[in-house]
């Protein structure tokens, strides 16, 4: 299971508590707010007002993307520019087949239900919501045995939103049946620099461009976290009693929380060192390095993995995990020596 808590620090994606009142109130809501994702945006776009022109409901759409990116919010903008209500929950909130109905006979006509780490459904969840996406209808079974009856519940028809950090485990099926994938990627630091300079207005707080930057640059490609830091770097401004948030006050915030010039934290430096020095650089099965950094394995894969593969930190080999050369010269670390062993290998 995917288990994100242990992920505590200011580079964390996961919302945390001082996150949810600034992650509404900064969150764009239409897609002409949305900074980043042009393609993605543009189209959606069309769909919508398609959509609206035939006053149908979207095709359901399938987002994935590391925690951060902004699945939840993209997901709100769509209700809002549809002018209808958004439904959100959760894979594993659904326990039961019973749930579901329950959840599905509240969505009202062209409504969107947003269900997110889709890929954490039950079988028998996800068997009954085909159906429902389908053809706008569920199958109830009322008693048992010999007496078994199905009835079929219609339904409004609504447009599914759903969202996964894992796309290798949605089911082939239920892929099929999303009219759209979107595929959000990392940010990069110009877009991140504008959502920040966005933020700062909104916060009424004035921060210089190069500062900015700097907390784009280190902010692992992720709104969420860019938002985060540049609170953290207001409260160092507060209490050195400055009016604008400057580059060199950026600077010292993003020391003091460990983040350093790629925009790595502690944890991450952690992964990397202990695949240097324990396991001789790489590779390591993903179940070998979980049990040596004592975090479960989809925390690593989900949380970790995605921003360090990007950045070319770590290859995933089909031995396991591997340092790049890139990791050995980011912790200042000397690379093994070159050619002719298996290690050489990997850096050529
Ligand atoms: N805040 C968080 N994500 C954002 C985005 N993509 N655009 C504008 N503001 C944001």
């Amino acid at each position: 299971m995917a288990d994100e808590s242990s992920r505590e620090g200011t580079i964390a994606p996961k919302s945390r508590e001082d996150d949810i009142g600034y992650d509404l109130t900064l969150r764009p809501k239409t897609l002409r707010e949305y900074i980043g994702q042009k393609s993605h945006k543009e189209n959606l776009e069309v769909f919508v007002r398609a959509a609206l022109a035939r006053d149908e409901p979207l095709e359901h759409v399938l987002i994935h993307g590391p925690p951060g990116l902004g699945k939840t919010t993209l997901s709100q903008i769509l209700a809002n520019e549809l002018g209808v209500q958004m439904h959100a929950t959760s894979g594993p909130a659904i326990e039961h087949k019973g749930a579901l109905a329950g959840m599905l006979t509240r969505v009202g006509r062209r409504d969107v239900l947003f269900i997110d780490e889709i890929h954490r459904l039950q079988p028998a969840v996800e068997e009954n919501l085909y159906p429902a996406i389908e053809d706008f209808r569920i199958d109830i079974v009322t008693g048992d045995g010999p007496h078994a009856q199905s009835i079929q519940l219609p339904l409004q028809p609504f447009t599914l939103v759903a969202a996964t950090t894992r796309t290798a485990l949605v089911t082939g099926p239920l892929k099929s049946r999303f009219g759209m994938e979107i595929r959000l990627d990392f940010y990069p630091p110009e877009d991140l620099a504008l959502i920040i300079h966005r933020s700062a207005r909104m916060m009424k707080l004035a921060i210089g461009e190069d500062a900015a930057m700097e907390i784009a640059t280190r902010a692992r490609g992720t709104p969420r976290i860019a938002n985060r830091l540049l609170r953290r770097a207001r409260d160092f401004a507060q209490v050195a009693n400055m009016k604008s948030i400057e580059l060199e006050i950026a600077r010292l915030a993003l020391d003091r929380l460990g983040v350093d010039s790629l925009g790595l934290d502690e944890m991450d430096r952690r992964l990397l060192r202990v695949l240097i020095e324990n396991f001789n650089g790489g590779p390591a099965g993903l179940e070998t390095l979980a049990a040596a950094l004592a975090e479960p394995k989809d925390t690593i894969e989900d949380v970790y993995e995605p921003f360090l593969l990007r950045q070319g930190l770590l290859m995933r080999t089909p031995r396991g995990r591997q340092a790049t050369l890139k990791a050995y010269t980011h912790l200042g670390v000397p690379p093994p020596a070159a050619p002719g062993n298996t290690q050489g290998a990997l850096f050529g």
